[in-house]
């Protein structure tokens, strides 16, 4: 019989067989002004470990993944409450154990050819983004009634096993509980709060969390409130922009970093205009 600890250890083994060839090493603890968005969500199926190596493949050094816990609390990568969407299991994933879970094929529905692909643990995504060197933007995203719950053993999980070789992640979350919860368990500097139009009170709702960080939904984001934002010294990013003109803009703009479903088609943009050199 497979223990939760177990299918742990299994999936890691997966992943330190992986092949790769070196990429350059990150120069400073800072995100790069494109991340990929749930990995690659564009190319590979979402929050999986194909679009952690999807993501090396296409040369993008940081990657936003959802994480959320199985019912017997193991943390998960996963977007949606449920799981209809994006497996071939129904219901909701805190009313399933990781054992259930991992065994569903969370590949099919982007492309056949992804059938084999499964559920992975956060400890799983921590090995693939260690072995890929890729940096990451942990988004809490909590099932409802489990926000503090989330972040406490997030929080554990990453001070025990954050690989040392990574920049230290950027966590976030729309859930102030769960930041809250995330920061008593394992303080960083790097905790942005997410919103999906700036609230007039945001300057309140960060100092109240003590964070200097906000990510916001591009297309709400106005001129005036992001130069109100920046110039107020916060950094502010944007999601999920996946049109490279908008990418440009924003990042004219002062805005720091841009989460893409297609991080590669803003790169490639970037350095064609000359306007930033991602990392
Ligand atoms: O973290 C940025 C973005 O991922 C937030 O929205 O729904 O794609 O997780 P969502
Ligand atoms: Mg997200």
């Amino acid at each position: 019989m497979f223990s939760g600890n177990n299918l742990i250890k299994r999936d890691q083994a997966i992943v330190i067989t992986m092949k790769k060839e070196p990429l350059s090493n990150h120069h400073n603890n800072q995100p790069p002004s494109v991340i990929g968005h749930r990995g690659v969500a564009g190319y590979a199926p979402e929050n999986t470990i194909a679009s952690i190596k999807k993501a090396y493949e296409l040369k993008i050094r940081w990657v936003e993944l959802d994480v959320k816990l199985s019912r017997d609390g193991i943390p998960i990568l996963f977007h949606d409450n449920r799981l209809e969407r994006t497996t071939n299991g129904c219901g909701k994933i805190a009313h399933q154990d990781l054992l259930n879970l991992q065994h569903l094929d969370a590949g099919s529905w982007f492309k056949p050819e992804y059938k084999h692909t499964t559920i992975p643990t956060l400890r799983c995504a921590l090995s693939a983004l260690k072995f890929y060197e890729i940096g990451a933007n942990l988004e809490l995203k909590p099932s409802p009634g489990e926000e503090s719950k989330t972040g406490t053993i997030v929080g554990k999980v990453i001070k025990k096993a954050w690989p040392s070789e990574l920049p230290p992640p950027i966590i976030s979350s729309f859930s102030s509980l769960a930041l809250q919860a995330y920061a008593a368990e394992a303080p960083s500097a790097q905790n942005a709060l997410l919103n999906l139009a700036v609230p007039r009170n945001w300057r309140e709702q960060l100092d109240r969390l003590n964070i200097m960080t906000l990510h916001c939904q591009s297309q709400r984001l106005r001129q005036n409130r992001a130069k109100d934002i920046l110039n107020s010294g916060y950094t502010l990013r944007c999601f999920t922009v996946n049109r490279a003109d908008r990418a440009v803009q924003l990042l004219n703009w002062g805005v720091h970093g841009i989460i893409s479903d297609y991080p590669d088609r803003i790169t490639k943009r970037l350095s064609k205009n000359n306007i930033d050199a991602p990392s």
